[in-house]
């Protein structure tokens, strides 16, 4: 008898949007004449910055010619990209990564998903709560967790974030061997200092834990004190895996690049304690499993690095970053605390209600849709996540008619 893997079963359905979706159609349904704005779901609307579009067509020509076209590339990222990213993510910055500790893939998402199965089933593994959801899903799939109860697993180690420590968790209470942070965060757009990072990077290497760095959402920091990178923390090589994506930058969800960096310093342990470098074992896992990113996206990718690459990439960011700035303006200006939104595309507003409340009142009364916090964690109960990723337009209309809705 074929049997399933049980630990499937322990997951939550795909309440958050699947549950959104419902509530919105249901409206819908209601309201044929009232269209909806969407404020929720973390999906780009700008079209991809011209330099990569030339980029990518003329990567397209070069695979319709039998002397240009290309096949199997390399699994880890062709070396044009992989320097790219190096010089300009990095080198730039002052943080000492090579192009070959860089792996190009087609996804954050799969990244940060796939990188737990290198590592031991009784790792203890320090999640966030509030949580982008993969990071724990992930782990419940491979069976690190027990039951759900109450919002929460057995056996995950969840480092709480709310309004005392800014959304910032405080070390872990008890020992872990490996640490998910996100920053600037999904969902609540915190941000955390270099000096604050430091203590993560000390608590990893005191520990011999590793840090798992989500910087999905670097290019929104407006803010020059802030890291962008894990790598620009001494001692960060030793203990920290960095996950960054083209998604948001620059608008590749549709089209999809990413890329993890492993430093080769960077060693894991045997039971009895022998050391091994994950970048081995990354690389192994990754060229097992991963046939590599099409040729014209890492062409087009690389695009992002040329002079008119960044000025274009520079203001597609700058474009969500106003509609941000608006949203935090108005939602103050209705009472609401908040944070995000300086440094990041999405704005964490506190509702003074629960969080599903405030999502039907919203949708109700003013017909815009966002995120209930609750759908991030115990932790996000009481706020919600507004996106700054919609037209200018859009958002205008949002704000007004929230105004109009929370004020009567
Ligand atoms: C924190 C975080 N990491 C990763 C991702 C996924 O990125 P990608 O599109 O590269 O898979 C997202 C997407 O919303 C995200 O919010």
């Amino acid at each position: 008898m074929i049997q399933i893997n049980a630990h499937y079963l322990k997951l939550k359905a795909s309440y958050l949007f699947s549950e959104i979706a419902k509530r919105v159609e249901a409206y819908q349904q209601q309201h044929p004449d009232a269209p909806v704005i969407r404020l929720g779901i973390g999906d780009v609307t700008r079209a991809l910055p011209d330099a990569c579009i030339h980029a990518f067509h003329q990567a397209i020509d070069e695979m319709a010619e039998d002397r240009s076209f290309r096949g199997y590339g390399p699994e880890e990222g062709y070396a044009f990209l992989r320097e790219a990213i190096a010089e300009n993510d990095f080198k730039a910055r002052g943080a000492d990564i090579g192009a070959d500790e860089i792996f190009v893939s087609d996804g954050a998402k799969c990244d940060t998903g796939n990188i737990q199965e290198i590592f031991d089933i009784n790792t203890r593994i320090a999640i966030p709560d509030p949580v982008y959801p993969a990071y724990l899903d992930t782990n419940v799939m491979a069976g690190r967790t027990g039951a759900y109860h109450d919002g929460r697993y057995e056996g995950i180690v969840y480092l709480n974030g709310n309004a005392e420590n800014g959304f910032i968790p405080d070390l872990p209470a008890e020992p872990v061997d490996l640490i998910y942070l996100c920053f600037p965060n999904n969902p609540t757009g915190a941000t955390i200092t270099k000096d604050q990072l430091k203590q993560w990077v000390d608590y990893a290497a005191a520990n011999k834990a590793i840090i798992l760095f989500d910087a999905a959402y670097e290019a929104f920091i407006r803010d020059d004190s802030l890291p962008h990178s894990i790598y620009e923390i001494d001692g960060a090589r030793d203990v920290a895996i960095e996950f960054r994506s083209f998604s948001k930058t620059a608008g590749f969800t549709g089209t999809r690049c990413a890329y993890t960096v492993v430093p080769k310093s960077l060693m894991a342990y045997t039971a009895t304690g022998e050391a091994h470098s994950v970048h081995g074992l990354w690389n192994r896992r990754h060229s097992t499993k991963f046939n590599g990113v099409s040729y014209p996206v890492q062409r087009a990718a690389e695009a992002v690095y040329s002079t008119a690459g960044k000025a274009q990439m520079q203001e597609l960011v700058n474009y969500y970053m106003e509609n941000a700035a608006l949203i935090r303006k108005e939602m103050q200006a209705l009472g609401h605390t908040l944070i995000g939104g300086e440094n990041s595309p999405y704005i964490w507003v506190a509702t003074g209600a629960d969080s599903w409340s405030f999502f039907d009142m919203l949708l109700e009364n003013a017909g815009v849709v966002c995120t209930p916090g609750a759908g991030f964690g115990t932790c996000g109960e009481g706020y919600i996540r507004i996106s700054a990723f919609n037209s200018h337009e859009n958002v205008t209309a949002a704000m007004s008619r929230i105004r109009q809705a929370l004020k009567s």
